[in-house]
């Protein structure tokens, strides 16, 4: 554990560049891995999480290396993961997890997947049923978390799958499963989450089909696949620019470009949400980068009110919500969020740590069981903590949201440990300092 005290902060200035899309980079190996030749992948996010895919993929036979600035890929091919000798040390990464369960579920191999403290208490049977329901079979820990050892079933069946929670790493588990299962998987989402699946196995020549019904999305992915090498290369992560458009947006003064910004629509409910705050957020020179929309955006100081957030576009900001419960306590009037369930799941429960630490650093608010009730200061500093620390519970998420709250603040913001940052952004603290000083 490494603590710090984030102190009180000039206005940001100048241009910064976040690291890739953690999202797109477990995707881009592990399509990589199960393509038939030799992909690159430029812009890769080189946090913990994804070097933790890494180390799977390798484990399982794909060869996976830095090659100057990019990463290069050597697939083994659909079905052709080889049994992992060791278990597969997941660290903090749900995503690595429930997708490499996905992927493990339909080839005849058995893989015992093991985590930290934090991804050890969070909640597997949501990949666990449909999984089984296509031949795989587990041994979790009691209340279906990891440790968990699973075999995997070749041929798997094909099965068509509900989604009962608006869960990205779910329905890509299950579409990942359907790769190397003979036949038709169909996911069925009444609650659209992040696409980055379906738009990359697509790009790897995956027959893959999203449809529109009775108000829900269906995809199907026919099995078994034959992908081929892609070149990619991965934007920046709209959920790291987030930290730095909150921090930019409460810090008098500030005028920041964060550039190379993942604004895909299932993506940017955050920048939606500051919008309708009243934030000051320019998307200059929006482009295409890897399939996906990119701008840079500028952001500048501004005086934010406090609004209602409409339960309905939380899947877009999934991850958000903490920086977010940061640039409402700093708003004029009251913040008020709901639906956030799935929020008590994350790296911690979000509203339970959030909730503490705000009230830690002199906010005034109210926990519900699914979502704050936040009022702001108005714009004045917060107060910060003074002989307080406030608690991570290993989570990167809540060490960065607490550290724009100490820019914020009059006396700083100490939190109990920094090294979680290091799972999505190991850069943070050192774009902080550049953009802030
Ligand atoms: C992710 C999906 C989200 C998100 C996570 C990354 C993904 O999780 O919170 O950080 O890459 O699919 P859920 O699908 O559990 O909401």
């Amino acid at each position: 554990m490494t603590a710090h005290r984030f102190l009180p902060s000039g206005p940001l200035t100048g241009r910064i560049r976040v690291p890739g899309d953690k999202s797109i980079s477990h995707r881009a190996l592990m399509f990589g891995a199960l393509a038939v030749g030799r992909s690159r992948i430029s812009g890769l996010l080189e946090g913990e999480d994804v070097l933790a895919t890494a180390a799977a993929l390798r484990a399982m036979g794909a060869r996976i290396e830095r090659s100057g600035d990019d990463w290069v890929v050597d697939g083994v091919g659909v079905g052709g993961l080889l049994q992992p000798e060791q278990a597969l040390d997941m660290g903090n990464s749900g995503t690595s997890t429930r997708l490499l369960m996905g992927l493990v579920a339909s080839h005849g191999i058995t893989a015992a997947f093991t985590g930290d403290a934090s991804l050890s208490k969070r909640p597997m049977g949501r990949v666990i049923d449909p999984l089984s329901t296509m031949g795989a079979s587990f041994t979790p820990s009691p209340g279906g978390t990891l440790p968990l050892v699973m075999e995997g079933m070749q041929p798997a069946v094909p099965v068509t799958y509900r989604l009962p929670v608006a869960s990205a790493q779910v329905k890509s588990a299950v579409l990942l499963a359907g790769l190397n299962t003979p036949g038709i998987t169909t996911v069925l989402e009444p609650v659209p989450t992040r696409d980055h699946t379906e738009r990359m196995l697509r790009g790897f020549g995956a027959e893959l089909t999203v449809e529109e019904a009775d108000g829900e999305r269906i995809i199907r992915i026919h099995g078994p696949a034959d992908l081929h090498p892609c070149d990619i290369t991965v934007p920046g992560d709209p959920s790291s620019a987030a930290f730095f458009a909150v921090a930019a947006s409460v810090v008098p003064g500030s005028d920041l470009v964060i550039e190379n910004v993942g604004l895909n629509p299932t993506r940017d409910g955050i920048f939606r949400v500051l919008g309708q705050m009243g934030s000051d957020i320019e998307k200059l020179d929006e482009r295409e980068v890897g399939g996906e929309p990119v701008a840079d955006l500028r952001v500048r100081h501004a005086k934010l009110k406090g609004i209602k957030v409409d339960p309905a576009i939380a899947p877009s900001m999934i991850d958000e919500f903490p920086v977010l419960f940061v640039a409402a306590a700093m708003a004029e009037g009251t913040t008020v969020t709901s639906g956030l369930d799935e929020l008590r799941v994350k790296e911690s429960d979000r509203l339970f740590a959030m909730a503490a630490a705000l009230m830690a650093a002199g906010v005034t608010l109210e926990e519900r069981e699914d979502g704050l009730v936040i009022t702001g200061s108005g714009g004045e500093p917060l107060r910060g903590t003074a002989n307080a620390r406030v608690a991570t519970h290993l989570d990167h998420r809540i060490a960065m949201s607490m550290a724009v709250a100490g820019l914020a603040s009059r006396h700083g913001v100490e939190i109990d440990d920094i090294e979680p940052i290091a799972t999505s952004f190991p850069n943070f603290t050192a774009l902080l300092d550049a953009a802030a000083s």
